[in-house]
């Protein structure tokens, strides 16, 4: 939005579905060997996916998405295996990526020597954020591809991640060349990304894998990127970012006229009478199923033209923490 005013607007690109069978897999691994942008789904939200080797079509995903700046991105492959040729596995490393991969976890380790991730995608940084998909249509992608590929969520900048392929076809539609049409994600948050890059590993970013579940396997607490100034953030963390076009106003204790109410829990707060609209994230206190709900209903509040979406307060607990991350991110003061 503000951001992409300053961006060049990208070439126009024929923007065709893919249906995910065998003859859609191997045509979209053929495009992204080829240097072609292509939306797939994921079990965390949808990816816009490039050749990570090849910087040119990395450069396409920075255009497409109107994104600002050249954060890193994370790396795509089929299985450990992969992951190791292109990046250096410590004991902490490797006993998260067998708990937790194919998942909704990315690693950040030091680049190996023959790492094939081009410098754009790791934006000059020697690590490499590497991360093993569950989504079937992403696996078999993946496998097919038989190379890194580069995603970020496939939006626009700035905007709500995507969760469905229609999402995928509001925002980028006519910038990229194709979408491969899944269902939803079943875990609608981003992945959460862990450091290991020597010492203690650290969260860069809560996300589909808790906290609790990461320290079980580790056998200690995990550091945060507040704790450690010396390591990398994930760029972009306190940024604000996952923007709804209406303001965000969290731990809403009443709902004021005119806004549009995101629920957990069965809330009722007072004033809801008078909500444009309201959404109940997971009237069971769930919030497994409250992850999954997040940006589509924050997606279709908005479509509401409420001035404000209202928050009423969520616990951060276990998958709590991805959640409260996003939308405290949502209402971040806007640049
Ligand atoms: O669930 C997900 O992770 C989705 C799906 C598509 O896989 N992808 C995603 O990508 O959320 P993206 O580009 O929105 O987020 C990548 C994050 C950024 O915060 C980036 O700064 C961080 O990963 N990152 C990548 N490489 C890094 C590195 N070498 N060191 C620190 N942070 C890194
Ligand atoms: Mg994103």
């Amino acid at each position: 939005m503000s951001e992409e005013a300053n961006m060049p607007a990208p070439p126009q690109r024929d923007t065709r579905p893919i249906v995910p069978d065998a003859a859609g897999i191997a045509e979209a691994a053929a495009l992204l060997r080829a240097g072609a942008l292509v939306a797939f789904p994921t079990e965390t939200v949808y990816g816009l996916g490039a050749d990570a080797t090849d910087g040119r079509a990395v450069a396409g995903i920075y255009a497409a998405k109107g994104r600002p700046s050249f954060n890193p991105l994370i790396a795509h492959v089929a299985d450990l295996a992969a992951a190791e040729r292109e990046g250096v596995f410590d004991a902490d490393a490797r006993r998260l990526a067998e708990a937790f991969w194919p998942g909704p976890l990315t690693i950040v380790v030091p680049k190996a020597a023959g790492c094939s991730v081009s410098d754009l995608a790791c934006a000059g940084l020697d690590s490499v954020a590497l991360r093993v998909p569950a989504h079937p249509i992403a696996r078999e992608l993946m496998q097919a591809t038989g190379r890194p590929v580069a995603a970020p969520s496939a939006n626009r900048s700035g905007r709500v991640s995507p969760t469905t392929a229609a999402h995928v076809w509001e925002d980028l539609n006519g910038r990229i060349d194709a979408v491969v049409e899944g269902w939803s994600t079943p875990v609608g948050v981003e992945s959460t990304i862990v450091a290991c890059l020597g010492g203690d590993p650290v969260l860069l970013r809560p996300g589909g894998v808790t906290r609790a579940e990461i320290e079980r396997v580790l056998g200690r607490p995990l550091g945060t990127a507040a704790d450690t100034p010396d390591r990398p953030l994930a760029p972009g963390l306190l940024l604000s970012h996952y923007a709804p076009k209406a303001q965000v106003r969290l731990d809403a204790s009443h709902i004021m006229p005119g806004e549009a109410a995101l629920l957990f829990g069965g809330a009722e707060p007072p004033g809801l009478d008078g909500a444009k609209a309201r959404l109940d994230l997971s009237p069971k206190g769930d919030l497994a199923e409250a992850a999954a709900n997040l940006f589509a209903f924050m997606r279709r509040l908005d479509l509401t033209g409420a001035s404000a979406i209202a928050v009423v307060p969520i616990p951060e607990e276990g998958l709590g923490e991805a959640i409260l991350d996003r939308l405290r991110r949502a209402a971040a003061p806007r640049p």
